[in-house]
């Protein structure tokens, strides 16, 4: 679990608000969902045989003694809360953000509390709405400078004909038990589908070998599939088909994808999701279909750092210093009203006194390209020094009018 230091959150809030400016032109409405679910939620939506839920849920009894969890993924509980307050009706484009936790192994881009932004949407079928998923996040990287993410896609299929293949690849899995991993025997029992994930090495011959899940698909899945690629293709929006990919929650059915980098080491899926049109149902809703997607911030930030300098949408446009009792005691009316007249001025007013020197020097360090100036000569003439900190410029001494002047232009060209 990571502190987000001050150094770090410029990269944050202008990723957020990329991505919340993009979602809201799309026509996305966010939810804020509670952090705590029930247990059962998760085991039901996510799936028993899963990693998250097998053995990376923080969970515990409360005061009444009811199972809750921390949240793992927002998916379940953006069903959940659709369902409690009847949001699943008409069609519903969502979005959410915030915290999730799993007790995984922490590694680079692997952490126990994480940052997702999550986008659901419900009550649409068609595959339309799976390409305006992808076209949406495609726009996202874009803006964000990362033009090089790598698209997987796959059809899990439906239900039934997901069980048929299952059938089929446990059958060829079941000739070759000898080589499988341990790991891999158990999935065999539990969830035969993981297997098609694993990492080891030793495995990866047999898995690429292994039946694919896309001759299987039933007309209808197939369709829906074919028509989203063409829709891809029409958008010049470039992917892989990858049906190895299968997702390590159960609730998928359908499309399903992954955006990728290979500048992040073994953690490279910056976002995931797909279809999930049995879950409303499943979890005590009217059938509705849905899907979505969640990025994780936390790697998206480590990329856009690489590759963007440092927002400086939070450094003061000016700081002013104050120099002797007289100006100490009007800085303060200066401050405000300078703050009045310019909605968006970002002044840093010095506190704790200190003298010319030492102030000029904190100057500096706000990063500011202003300071203003007043000491007993300005105060005495109804005047502010202005000095230029990133130029040469000798320091010129100003009215208040002149100086709300001077800075509604620095603001401007912000
Ligand atoms: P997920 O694949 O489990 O899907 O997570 C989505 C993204 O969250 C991952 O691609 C990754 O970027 C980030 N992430 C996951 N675990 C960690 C971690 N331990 N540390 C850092 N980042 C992590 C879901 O959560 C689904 N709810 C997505 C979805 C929404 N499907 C449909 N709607």
């Amino acid at each position: 679990m990571n502190d987000i230091l001050p150094e770090e959150t410029p990269y944050w809030q202008w990723l957020e608000s990329v991505v919340g400016t993009i979602l809201t032109a799309y026509g996305y409405a966010e939810i804020r969902l509670p952090l705590l679910e029930k247990t059962e939620l998760f085991r039901r939506s996510i799936g028993e045989a899963t990693d998250i839920v097998e053995k990376e849920m923080y969970t515990f009894l409360d005061r009444n003694g009811d199972s809750l969890t921390l949240r793992p993924e927002g998916t379940a509980g953006c069903v959940r809360a659709g369902i409690q307050n009847g949001l699943l009706r008409g069609l519903q484009r969502l979005w959410y953000q915030g915290p999730m936790f799993r007790h995984e192994r922490p590694q680079k881009g692997r952490y126990r509390q994480f940052q997702q932004i999550g986008v659901e949407i419900y009550g649409a079928e068609g595959p339309d709405i799976d390409a305006e998923l992808i076209l949406m996040s495609r726009r996202i990287w874009r803006e964000l400078g990362l033009g090089d993410l790598s698209l997987e896609l796959n059809s899990l299929g439906s239900p039934a004909s997901r069980a048929g293949y299952r059938d089929t690849l446990v059958a060829y899995l079941q000739d070759h038990r000898d080589s499988l991993d341990e790991d891999s025997r158990r999935r065999l029992e539990t969830n035969p589908l993981r297997i098609l994930d694993s990492k080891n090495p030793d495995l990866q011959e047999l898995i690429a070998e292994a039946p694919s899940i896309l001759d299987y698909l039933d007309e209808e899945s197939r369709f829906h599939f074919d028509r989203l690629k063409s829709i891809l293709d029409s958008t010049e929006t470039h992917y892989v088909v990858n049906p190895r990919m299968v997702r390590g929650l159960d609730y998928y059915g359908q499309t399903v994808f992954e955006w990728t980098t290979t500048r992040l080491g073994a953690q490279g899926t910056v976002c995931a999701g797909g279809r999930y049109n049995a879950l409303v149902e499943q979890l005590g809703g009217k059938a509705v279909a849905a899907v979505g997607f969640a990025m994780g911030l936390e790697r998206l930030v480590a990329l856009v750092r690489e590759s963007t300098t440092r927002p400086a949408h939070h450094l003061p446009h000016a700081y002013l210093v104050m120099v002797g009792e007289r100006a100490a005691a009007i800085g303060p009316r200066i401050a405000e009203n300078l703050r009045d007249r310019l909605p968006g001025l970002r002044l840093t007013a010095n506190v704790g006194g200190g003298s010319f020197k030492s102030q000029m020097k904190r100057a500096d360090r706000s990063h500011a390209p202003i300071a203003l100036i007043l000491g007993d000569d300005e105060v005495s003439n109804h005047q502010l020094g202005l000095k230029e900190l990133r130029t040469q410029s000798p320091q010129v001494s100003l009215s208040e009018e002149e100086t709300i002047d001077r800075l509604a232009r620095v603001i401007e060209a912000d």
